[in-house]
């Protein structure tokens, strides 16, 4: 996948939100917004819609979305959301596996260009490895600024690194929470070396981690939320990015809370004391 367009999309830093910098110098803050299970049913848009600007009014100023979700659908409900506010708000956007051969690669990127209502897609992910060589994927042109993947591991990406242009991928999107710190000890330290950002997706293990009960005591401890916490904790780590999902407004505030929550050293230990370091390298977990 060729950027056609090498513009830096960089946003305005909002005070308070740390920012994290792709290799090319574009800037966005390390806390967006996903879109998995929205556009997935009528009644539920318009509450999603506004979940969304609030977010974005607020700072969270980049949104994860794919062609899976809700077949389009959420690419719709970003569509509306990004009226009137495209320049500031960074776009990601995924490309299934079967879909990211030469030709299929770039009628996807068109379909998802649509449905979004957008000319530029910010960032375009492969959304896992399928059977297409990566030699393949890499090698699409399109409407895109830069182009990364999803859930790929360390073999994955030294792979990736030896094709020509790989060394182009901007991202790599993987599953990262406090329940789930697999990557600790392999694609954070390989992207890292790269470099480029680590986008952590499901922060709040798609909302099973909140009921945790050490999360739990040791976030009223701190004076604050599970969700708060949670997400601190995956911000404080560098060149990371969360993407959590969010569709009510008071959901929305409590992600923002988490740009100004420090991750002090008691607070790490205490985190560390109930969600461990992991030991030695795993296979990447995914959804
Ligand atoms: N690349 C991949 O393969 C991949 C895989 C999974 C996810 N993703 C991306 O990552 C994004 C986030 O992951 P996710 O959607 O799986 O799950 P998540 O962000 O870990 O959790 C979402 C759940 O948490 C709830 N929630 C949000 N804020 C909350 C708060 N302050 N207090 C209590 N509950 C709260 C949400 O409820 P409400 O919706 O009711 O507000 C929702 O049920 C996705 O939307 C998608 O964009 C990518």
């Amino acid at each position: 996948m060729r950027p056609a367009c090498l513009r830096c999309a960089t946003l305005r830093p909002v005070a308070g939100i740390r920012t994290v910098t792709f290799a090319d110098g574009a800037r966005v803050p390390a806390l967006g917004l996903g879109t998995w299970k929205m556009g997935e049913r009528p009644e539920a848009r318009r509450a999603e819609v506004d979940a969304l600007v609030h977010g974005f009014d607020l700072g969270l100023a980049l949104v994860d979305t794919a062609e899976m979700y809700a077949e389009g659908g959420a690419e719709e409900v970003v569509a509306r959301a990004l009226a009137g506010r495209r320049d500031r708000v960074f776009v990601v956007s995924k490309v299934y596996p079967h879909n990211a051969g030469r030709r299929s690669a770039v009628a996807a990127c068109e379909r998802s260009l649509a449905r979004l209502a957008i000319d530029r897609i910010d960032l375009y992910l492969l959304h896992w490895r399928g059977r297409i060589p990566l030699a393949e994927t890499v090698r699409r042109d399109g409407k895109i600024a830069r182009w990364g993947v999803s859930n790929l591991d360390v073999d994955d990406l030294d792979e990736l690194a030896g094709v020509p242009q790989g060394a182009a991928c901007a991202a790599d999107q993987v599953l990262f929470h406090l329940g789930e710190r697999g990557i600790e000890r392999g694609v954070l330290p390989r992207c890292r070396a790269w470099p480029m950002p680590v986008i952590a997706y499901s922060p709040f293990d798609e909302g099973r981690l909140l009921d945790h009960p050490d999360l739990v005591r040791i976030a009223r401890e701190a004076g604050t939320t599970a969700a708060t916490l949670a997400l601190a904790w995956v911000i404080a780590h560098d060149d990371v990015i969360a993407i959590p999902k969010a569709a009510r407004r008071a959901h929305v505030d409590a992600i923002r809370a988490a740009a100004d929550l420090a991750i002090t050293p008691d607070l790490s230990a205490a985190l560390d004391r109930a969600f461990p370091p992991p030991r030695k390298r795993t296979p990447l977990a995914m959804l």
